[in-house]
């Protein structure tokens, strides 16, 4: 696909902050690739795509996740916005012919995580939450893990995340759980 195609589709789609987050997001991505040895445009791709159904509203979300054969847990049900992952990987296998899995499970993935995850779809989790309009200090805290290895990125956003959701009371999906355990199990905060 080329650039300019994608940013016509997405910037048709998406406010006008939105896409520049997802430009961010996209050089992003391209950097932890070349920096992980990772494949670059494939990379860029998932990022400028991931936010394609993020502005859609709850009701449209849960409209079209119906209509894509989407099944949503209890916890999607309260929060349609998460379901913004799954509906976007179908529009782009859709609306823009996305064949390639990687890209497609980044997608799907990108605002819970789970476990396992492609590297792909690693990269783009991480790159959501550390692109460079992100100023809280959990993305600073997982900017800097990131240079020691893309796991130990991933490992500190999403224990910043639940960190985050539990300390608001918020609900935690459980693939995001999924995510957090298995580095917890993997020694990845020091213990496990
Ligand atoms: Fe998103
Ligand atoms: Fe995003």
């Amino acid at each position: 696909m080329r650039e300019q195609e994608l940013l016509a589709f997405i910037g048709q789609r998406l406010t006008e902050a939105r896409f520049q987050h997802s430009r961010r997001v996209a050089e992003t991505a391209r950097f932890l690739a070349r920096t992980w040895g990772l494949d670059e445009d494939k990379c860029y791709q998932a990022g400028l795509l991931h936010d394609i159904a993020r502005d859609l509203s709850p009701e449209e979300l849960l409209k079209q996740a119906a209509s894509c054969g989407i099944v949503w847990d209890e916890i999607e049900g309260h929060f349609p916005v998460l379901l913004h992952g799954p509906v976007g990987a179908e529009i782009l296998r859709r609306e823009l012919a996305v064949t390639d899995e990687e890209i497609l499970e980044a997608i799907r993935l990108h605002t819970t995580g789970d476990y396992p995850l492609s590297p792909t779809a690693k990269v783009i989790f991480l790159a959501d939450y550390i692109e460079p309009g992100r100023d809280f200090s959990g993305a600073q805290k997982a900017r800097e893990a990131a240079r020691r290895s893309l796991d130990a990125g991933v490992a500190v956003a999403v224990g910043e995340i639940i960190a985050y959701l539990t300390g608001q009371r918020y609900a935690v999906h459980p693939k995001a759980v999924n995510l957090y355990n298995h580095y917890v199990l993997n020694g990845f905060f020091g213990a496990g």
